[in-house]
């Protein structure tokens, strides 16, 4: 069984990931740090090194690597994998799979994002939190047609609930 947790940044992904790791005693990779470990260089750089178009083609590359594995093991998806190529589908269409989009409010995003944007070059450059609520806002509206082909969708108010109710789809 593999679990795919996808949802924008500052979604809480990984640390939701990590938890259930415990409670599920499953493994939790986390995509983002899987590329880096693979590629030998942090996001950031495949960024600005190589570019995004590039970061998307090794991004998939990675994600179906991982997704023919025959292991069970929960994944926490990058804000942005869903919207590439056909990820859902590739996804959803694999046995054994369940996919959850942690849906997350605007502001608790932006709160969240704010103090943690240098990690994440797409919203590095933002100067204000309303110029980037904005933007979170208007990415989100665009992302969110890949985001709910997810399986099942968890309103994500706190970590805990949003573990409660993993757990329980699980059942
Ligand atoms: C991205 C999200 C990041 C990372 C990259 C691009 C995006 O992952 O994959 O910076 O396009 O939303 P997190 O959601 O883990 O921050």
């Amino acid at each position: 069984m593999k679990i795919i947790l996808l949802g924008y940044m500052g979604s809480g992904k990984s640390t939701i990931g990590y938890s259930l790791s415990k409670s599920l005693n499953m493994p939790c990779i986390d995509l983002d740090e899987y590329i880096e470990d693979k590629e030998n260089k942090t996001i950031k750089m495949i960024f600005s090194e190589n570019g995004e178009i590039y970061f998307r083609k090794k991004e998939r590359f990675y994600l179906e690597e991982l997704i023919n594995k025959g292991d069970s093991f929960i994944l926490a998806l990058g804000g942005g994998t869903p919207c590439y190529y056909d990820n859902m589908d590739l996804i959803n269409n694999s046995p054994l799979t369940i996919s959850i989009y942690l849906k997350t409010d605007i502001d608790t995003l932006v709160s969240r994002l704010s103090d943690e944007k240098s990690k994440r070059p797409i919203i590095a450059g933002f100067t204000s939190d309303e110029l980037l609520k904005e933007f979170i806002a208007k990415h989100i509206f665009e992302r969110s047609y890949f985001y709910t082909k997810a399986q099942h969708i968890v309103n994500n108010v706190t970590l805990d609930k949003s573990i409660k109710q993993i757990e329980n789809l699980l059942k």
